[in-house]
């Protein structure tokens, strides 16, 4: 609101810039598209303005040039090429698909879609291609000239261009005829003139300008007598040169080169270097804005990274451990691991990564990532963490590999704010144990209340923990920095020699100096197997849900 008097950069509109190339004294040209994808090759070649071709169209439709394709149809085409592409587009607009009421709703219906403007010739729907037969029967000039008066009339934006294309001189009725018909033309609102010939060389076009005298802007559409050279037409004065079907024709060329070959070869090796990669297909269409706008407008996809920590054995497991990690004991069928990761996956979590040590060719899935912990006989989880650091990037659940947990552990923890989340369980009192337990004190005790909302954070964590409020059931949630955290706190530990022997509980307890920790109490739902008792709670775990 501050700056309502600054002006802003004037954008020309499409039909002002036709009317600009009509206008201009330099000659312009028009370069034939016929679609979408053409247009931008004619706009990436770097033409000013695009002739929507009828002959084209119909063409690329597979249809002949005698109003075979309705109007509608024909409009369709055009938006997708106003669409593709930011020239003005000057529409071969026949002769206008009926009387001067179909042309006057033709030009609403093509400034509604972007259309610089459009040529309309003196002849009778259904029209025929110019060059086909001889004499074709011409508009009488008067009910012609109704059709530019409505046309002129019903435009909204001034500068949509009208161009009156008299074939005259197609039809053998002479150069006065021709001028006549043009003058009338023009008079009746037309903005522009096309004198068409179907001559092998420009001598009739160039009298008629002559003659012409400049009285508005002359268009030419030299298909037949191609080898005048342009400057010929610059010198005559002309506004514009319309290069008419090529760009058609070019496509039929290659196509049916690529298609004989490809039919010939029963294979498309010795045309693949000859035709564009797919690649330039996707540029050419616009992909990488696709991407862009994704980012902008598509929810951000989150991606959770999964670290399971499996290195170790399980002596207390005896001999179902000899030959592979406790990890990979069977649960009901599949091993430990796979359901630990199965559940991480349920939630969302993506790229999981295992870290082995013990029997580690006993861990094999096909949708996990592993790096080793060869010392894993000699250092602890700390040190298998840190041969995932890589994988420490952005936001990441840790895990021992022995541990489960039913799916809304894990869906709590990933709601949890902080850079820092700890599973904790806060009837641990009730849970049987053998080995040694990792006891949390929360800021507060667990209450029960679901609703409350205000965020407990760690006090203490190890196996000598005071008056605990819970236990760790092995569980960690890091935020990206989160992550980054551990990451600078693994490098800290490492240059004071204690990586080899750290656990985790020391590395949270480590980490609460950076950043609060939050507890996340739960209540009972899993277990950690360190025995043969826990594997029989293993195998009686619900794992639904
Ligand atoms: C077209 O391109 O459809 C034209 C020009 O009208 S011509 O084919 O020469 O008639
Ligand atoms: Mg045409």
């Amino acid at each position: 609101m501050g700056d309502a008097g600054a002006s802003q950069p004037s954008v020309e509109s499409r039909p002002a810039a036709l009317k600009r190339l009509l206008t201009q004294p330099e000659l312009a040209f028009l370069m034939e598209a016929h679609n979408g994808l053409s247009a931008k090759i004619v706009e990436e070649a770097g033409f000013e303005g695009i002739w929507a071709s009828g002959l084209s169209i119909s063409a690329s439709l597979g249809v002949r040039d005698n109003n075979e394709a309705s109007w509608t149809q024909t409009l369709d085409v055009l938006e997708f090429m106003a669409d593709a592409s930011s020239l003005p587009i000057l529409v071969d607009g026949d002769t206008g698909y009926g009387n001067f009421n179909n042309v006057r709703r033709l030009i609403r219906k093509l400034e509604q879609r972007g259309i610089a403007g459009v040529c309309i010739e003196d002849k009778l729907f259904p029209k025929m291609n110019s060059f086909l037969g001889e004499g074709q029967e011409l508009a009488d000039i008067v009910e012609f000239c109704g059709r530019l008066r409505a046309g002129a009339d019903s435009k909204t934006d001034p500068d949509f261009q009208i161009v009156a294309r008299t074939e005259a001189l197609i039809s053998g009725q002479g150069m006065d005829e021709a001028l006549r018909r043009a003058e009338a033309y023009h008079a009746a609102g037309a903005d522009a003139v096309l004198i068409h010939s179907k001559q092998k060389t420009a001598a009739e076009v160039l009298t008629f300008m002559e003659r012409w005298d400049g009285r508005c802007p002359v268009v030419i559409v030299p298909t037949t007598y191609h080898a005048t050279p342009t400057e010929i037409f610059r010198q005559a004065g002309f506004s514009t040169v319309i290069w008419a079907n090529h760009t058609m024709r070019a496509a039929v060329t290659a196509m049916r080169e690529t298609a004989e070959r490809i039919q010939r070869d029963q294979s498309l090796h010795a045309i693949e270097g000859a035709v564009v990669p797919v690649s330039e297909i996707f540029r050419i269409t616009g992909n990488d804005e696709y991407e862009e706008a994704s980012r902008l407008y598509l929810p951000a996809e989150r991606l959770v990274r999964g670290i399971v920590l499996a290195a170790s054995r399980g002596e207390q497991l005896g001999e179902i451990t000899q030959d592979k990690p406790k990890a990979m004991v069977d649960v009901r069928g599949r091993p430990l691991l796979r359901r630990l990761v199965d559940t991480m996956i349920a939630c969302g979590a993506r790229d999981m990564t295992v870290v082995r040590g013990w029997k580690k060719e006993a861990i094999a899935f096909a949708d996990v990532r592993y790096v080793d912990n060869d010392a894993y006989e000699t250092t602890g989880e700390v040190a298998s963490l840190a041969q995932a650091v890589k994988k420490l990037d952005g936001e990441c659940i840790v895990t021992y590999g022995d541990v489960l947990f039913r799916r809304w552990i894990l869906d709590g923890l990933l709601e949890t704010a902080g850079d820092v989340s700890i599973a904790v369980d806060a009837l641990w009192e009730r849970r049987r144990s053998t080995g040694p337990r990792d006891l949390v004190r929360g800021s507060r005790p667990f209450t029960g209340f679901d609703l409350d909302e205000q965020v407990v954070t760690l006090d203490a964590i190890g196996s000598d923990t005071q008056a605990p409020t819970g236990e760790w059931i092995g569980l960690l949630r890091l935020s990206a920095r989160g992550s980054e955290l551990v990451r600078d706190e693994l490098k800290a530990l490492e240059a004071e020699g204690l990586l080899a022997t750290a656990d985790l509980p020391l590395l949270l307890t480590r980490l609460q100096k950076h950043t609060p920790i939050t507890v996340h109490y739960v209540t009972a739902n899993w277990l950690d197997v360190d025995d043969v008792l826990d594997l029989a709670d293993a195998r009686n775990f619900p794992f639904a849900g």
